[in-house]
């Protein structure tokens, strides 16, 4: 038997293990010092935003299986590392749509950002300006086009907007766009209605959030988040021109189940920018999106939000990519929870990623340092990524470097 040899405890040997840090003053940094993944964000934001907004987020389409399954394809990739390769710097700078991006993905249009945090999209486009990627404000953003180019004048900026038949109205939005040095349009096509969202009926979601008994309760142990809600300016859309009318009037006016390609069209003629089509979820339609003039399309399934056991986007992507990876950019969205992720989805073929709910915990979480915060995590697990695999640059990421497992690969109908 061995026997330990002890000993008494010197000074000099306690010394340097003594690591007593004075904890930081900023309560914010704090909490977020502590949060390593996004399911950390996560957790801190469920603790601080009333039931009705994290549920919005956190939620998706009636049973919810879209979303489950597309972050279930992400766990199913086995990556092939290289080894004995210098991987000592790693680039992780992407072009996108004629211009670089500091990481190989951005933050995607998000619906009433407002209500996740009162700084919303401002908190959003001023962390996305600081680490040099894009930002892509939604029609039903909570800040206006003007008020998010004017908070960051140097952010790369997209503008996201459905298909009406109101077109005075989308010309309005898109030529404010335009002139407000927005370089993307990104259409989204998968919505000619809105999805089943269980959680917000459960929840008896409302836009703005009611004070009613229930959320009053909630409130009591979220009290910053009313606080804040209560003492900053009234929501004001992107799409809203008048302020005038209820919001679920105003809202109501957005969808159109009966746009057609012929209306991408006729976008196309009406905006000379980039063009994009977010909501592709076959090959067809890929194709057909580059018929119509799309510079690039977002393979995505509104983050499960739509329709659920919609195709997942991580499976269809190499589909995509072999058949229109050649006429214009493949963004893929959809169930990305990791830097991992992002690493999956460039090396299956994808030019480009959006994440949504990653920044909204953290917009929860702690406003825009939480946004950058959220940023951080990707990125630093991005680049562990790339060097476990033996890449430098998100260039040299290829299908050799993936393999599916098969939990949930779709077989062909026959
Ligand atoms: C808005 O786009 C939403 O999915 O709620």
């Amino acid at each position: 038997m061995v026997s330990l040899q002890r000993q008494t405890p010197k000074f000099k040997d306690l010394a340097p293990l003594l690591k007593f840090r004075l904890p930081s003053v900023d309560a914010t940094s704090r909490r977020l010092s502590q949060a390593h993944t996004i399911a950390d964000l996560r957790l801190i934001a469920k603790r601080r935003t009333p039931t009705g907004p994290f549920d919005y987020t956190d939620g998706a389409a009636d049973q919810e299986i879209s979303l489950e399954r597309s972050r279930r394809a992400f766990r199913d990739v086995e990556f092939r590392p290289g080894v004995l390769r210098d991987v000592t710097t790693v680039d992780m700078t992407t072009p996108v749509l004629g211009k670089e991006s500091a990481l190989p993905f951005g933050l995607a249009p998000t619906g009433f950002t407002r209500m996740m945090h009162s700084e919303g999209e401002r908190a959003v486009v001023s962390a996305a300006a600081r680490a040099g990627i894009p930002y892509a404000l939604s029609t039903v953003g909570t800040t206006s086009i003007e008020d998010v180019a004017a908070t960051a004048p140097t952010a790369r900026r997209w503008f996201q907007l459905y298909l009406w038949k109101n077109r005075d109205l989308s010309l309005e939005l898109v030529r404010n766009a335009r002139d407000a040095g927005y370089d993307t349009l990104m259409i989204t096509v998968d919505v000619p209605t809105t999805g089943n969202r269980v959680r917000d009926l459960r929840n008896g979601m409302t836009i703005p959030p009611q004070l009613t008994l229930k959320t009053l309760l909630d409130a009591s142990y979220r009290p910053e988040w009313w606080i804040n809600f209560l003492t900053t300016e009234p929501y004001r859309f992107a799409f809203d021109r008048s302020g005038e009318g209820t919001l679920s009037d105003l809202v109501a006016t957005l969808y159109d189940s009966s746009v057609t390609f012929e209306d991408l069209q006729w976008m196309r003629e009406a905006w000379d920018g980039n063009l994009v089509v977010k909501g592709i979820q076959t090959v067809g339609d890929a194709e057909r999106a580059f018929d119509y003039g799309a510079d690039g399309i977002v393979v995505s399934n509104h983050g499960g939000r739509q329709l659920d056991r919609a195709p997942v986007p991580l499976h269809l992507l190499p589909q995509i990519v072999d058949r229109v990876g050649s006429r214009g950019t493949i963004i893929l969205d959809t169930g990305i929870t990791s830097g991992a992720d992002i690493v999956a989805a460039l090396a299956l073929g994808a030019d480009f990623t959006l994440i949504g709910r990653a920044y909204l915990y953290g917009l929860m979480a702690g406003g825009e340092s939480g946004v950058s915060r959220c940023i951080q995590i990707l990125s630093a697990e991005i680049e562990r990524t790339m060097k476990l695999l033996g890449v430098t640059s998100v260039g040299e990421l290829n299908r050799d470097h993936v393999r599916a497992m098969t939990s949930c690969i779709p077989l062909p109908v026959t």
